[in-house]
C-alpha cells in the first residue's frame, strides 16, 4: 500500500515535472527566437549570459589556452620563471593551436561571440580623445586564425577601421574563419580584392594598396598603419593616438640610402616556377637594366611597414608620379620596401607628411625588427628574428609601435605575455611613457 501511494505520487510528480519542463522549454525557445530575429537590436545588457564564465562559455572551443606563467616575472628577467616557461614550451602539448575550422561563428551568434571575446570596456566604447582620432589598419595574412583573432582583440576599438587581406591562396578554412569573425563587426572587413602574395614581389605591395583603396572610403581616420598577422603591438590604442598626434600629419617611414641594395631596382626581376622553398629562389634577376624611375625620383629603401597620414594615403592613390612609380616597380625586387620611402623622402614631389632627411638611415618608430642572428634569441626566418620568451625583457620598453614577428605556434608564451601586458595597459590611461622621445623625432624639428 505504502509502495503504491509512493508510486502514484512519483507518477504524479513526474507528470508535473515534465509539464514544467515543457513550459520552460517553450519560454527558452521563444527567448532564443527573439534574440535570433535581430541580434544587433539587442543591447548587451539584456543578453542573459552564464554567470560562471570559467566553464560555461558558448565559444569555449575558441578560448585560447593560457600557459601558467608569471608574465611580470618574465618581463623582469626572473631566471626561475624563465626556466619554468622554457620547460613548458618544450612539452609539445603547449604548442597546440586552435584549428582554423573551429572559427565557424554564425551571424546570429555574433553578440554572444563579442560578449565572450571582445568584452573589455574599450572594445565597447573607447575614450573621447581616442574616438576623435580614429585609426585605420591593413592586416595582411595567410594563416593562423587564432593569431588573427588575438591580434584583433588587442587592437580593436569601435571607432577604428580594419581591412583584412587574406592571401588568395590561403586555405579555405582560414578564409572562412576570418570571414566569420569579421562579420561580427561593422568596422572590420575583408579586402575587396585579393592577391596571391608571393614573398618579395609586387603582389605584397598590391595587397596593401588594395586595402588602402577600401579604407580611404571611410572619411574619419587620421593615420593608417599596415601590419601583418605575425606582428603584435607594443603600444595601446591610447598610446598610438598620443604618439601619432605628436607626429601631426608627418609619416613615420624608414628611409635609407647607403645600405640600399642597388640591383633590386637597377635590373628587372622575374618570378620563376620553382619547387624550391629556399629564400628568394622564386625570383631571378634578368640582365635587362631598368629605365630610370619616373618623376626624377631617387629610390629610397625602407620598410614595408609604416604609419601613414591620411593625406599621404590619398596622395599615393592620386598623384601621377606615385602611380607611375608603382608601375615602374612591378618588376623590381621587394617594391614594398622602396615604394613608401621613395615617395616620402623625394620632397620635390611634395608628399603630404614627407620630409627632407638629414641622416641616413632616418629615425622612425613604426617597427621593431631584429635582423639576422645577432641579438636574436629565437629562430630566424627570412633573416628576421622570431621573438621568443627570452626576448620579453627587450620588448618591454621599446619605443616602436609594433614588433615583427611572432609565431604563435613556435612560442605561445612570448605572445601571451606581450598580449597580457598590452591588454593590461589598455585598461588604464597612463601618461605616454617617454613622450620626449617622440617629440624629438627629426621630421618634427624645424629644418
Ligand atoms: C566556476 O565553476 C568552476 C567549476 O565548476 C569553479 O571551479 C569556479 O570557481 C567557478 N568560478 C566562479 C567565478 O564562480
Ligand atoms: C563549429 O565547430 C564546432 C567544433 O568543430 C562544432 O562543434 C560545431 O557544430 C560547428 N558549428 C557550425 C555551425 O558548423
Ligand atoms: C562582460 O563584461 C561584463 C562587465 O565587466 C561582465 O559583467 C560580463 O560577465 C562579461 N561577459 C562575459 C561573457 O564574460
Ligand atoms: C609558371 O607556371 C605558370 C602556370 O603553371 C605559367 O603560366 C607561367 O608561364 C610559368 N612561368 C615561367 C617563367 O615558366
Ligand atoms: C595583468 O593584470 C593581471 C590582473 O591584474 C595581473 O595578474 C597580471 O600579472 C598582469 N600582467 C602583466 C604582464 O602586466
Amino acid at each position: 500500500m505504502q509502495l503504491l501511494i509512493n508510486r502514484r505520487l512519483l507518477k504524479h510528480n513526474c507528470i508535473l515535472f515534465v509539464g514544467i519542463l515543457f513550459i520552460f522549454e517553450f519560454i527558452y525557445f521563444t527567448f532564443l527566437q527573439i534574440i535570433n530575429s535581430d541580434p544587433f537590436n539587442i543591447q548587451f545588457s539584456t543578453i542573459r549570459l552564464p554567470k560562471n564564465n570559467s566553464n560555461k562559455k558558448f565559444f569555449k572551443h575558441i578560448q585560447p589556452f593560457y600557459h601558467p606563467v608569471s608574465c611580470p616575472n618574465l618581463f623582469e628577467s626572473d631566471p626561475d620563471e624563465l626556466k619554468h616557461a622554457l620547460a613548458l614550451l618544450s612539452s609539445s602539448r603547449s604548442l597546440l593551436l586552435i584549428a582554423d575550422n573551429q572559427y565557424n561563428i554564425t551571424y546570429e551568434q555574433c553578440h554572444i561571440y563579442r560578449s565572450e571575446r571582445f568584452n573589455e570596456s574599450f572594445h565597447l566604447e573607447d575614450t573621447l580623445i581616442n574616438r576623435q582620432f580614429p585609426l585605420a589598419f591593413n592586416i595582411l595574412m595567410y594563416e593562423n586564425v587564432e593569431q588573427f583573432e588575438r591580434l584583433l582583440r588587442i587592437i580593436y576599438r569601435p571607432q577604428n577601421f580594419y581591412c583584412i587581406h587574406v592571401d588568395s591562396d590561403a586555405s579555405l578554412n582560414v578564409f572562412e574563419g576570418v570571414k566569420s569573425i569579421v562579420q561580427c563587426f561593422n568596422n572590420v572587413f575583408l579586402s575587396s580584392k585579393r592577391e596571391k602574395v608571393i614573398y618579395a614581389t609586387f603582389s605584397r605591395l598590391q595587397a596593401d594598396l588594395n586595402c588602402m583603396q577600401d579604407l580611404i572610403k571611410y572619411s574619419s581616420w587620421k593615420y593608417l598603419l599596415n601590419i601583418a598577422n605575425t606582428e603584435l603591438s607594443l603600444k595601446t590604442n591610447s598610446e598610438l593616438v598620443k604618439i601619432l598626434s605628436i607626429y601631426r600629419g608627418y609619416n613615420d617611414i624608414e628611409g635609407r640610402w647607403k645600405t640600399r641594395i642597388i640591383p633590386r631596382t637597377k635590373y628587372a626581376w622575374e618570378i620563376i616556377n620553382t619547387t624550391s622553398t629556399s629564400y628568394l629562389s622564386h625570383l631571378r634577376r634578368t640582365n635587362e637594366k631598368k629605365k630610370p624611375p619616373p618623376g626624377n625620383v631617387e629610390i629610397v629603401k625602407g620598410s614595408a611597414y609604416g604609419a601613414f597620414s591620411r593625406a599621404f594615403v590619398e596622395f599615393i592613390q592620386t598623384n601621377s608620379v606615385a602611380k607611375d612609380l608603382l608601375d615602374w616597380s612591378r618588376d623590381t625586387l621587394s617594391p614594398d620596401e622602396h615604394y613608401w620611402a621613395t615617395l616620402n623622402y623625394n620632397t620635390h614631389l611634395h608628399p603630404p607628411g614627407g620630409y627632407q632627411a638629414k641622416r641616413d638611415p632616418t629615425e622612425w618608430t613604426a617597427r621593431f625588427v631584429i635582423w639576422g642572428k645577432r641579438n636574436c634569441r629565437g629562430q630566424v626566418v627570412h633573416s628576421i628574428c622570431i621573438f621568443s620568451t627570452v626576448d620579453l625583457p627587450i620588448l618591454f620598453n621599446r619605443h616602436e609601435l609594433f614588433a615583427n614577428k611572432f609565431h604563435l605556434n613556435d612560442d605561445p608564451i612570448a605572445y601571451q605575455c606581450l598580449e597580457e601586458l598590452i591588454l593590461n595597459r589598455s585598461k588604464i590611461d597612463l601618461p605616454l611613457n617617454d613622450a620626449v622621445f617622440y617629440r624629438r623625432m627629426p621630421f618634427l624639428l624645424p629644418s
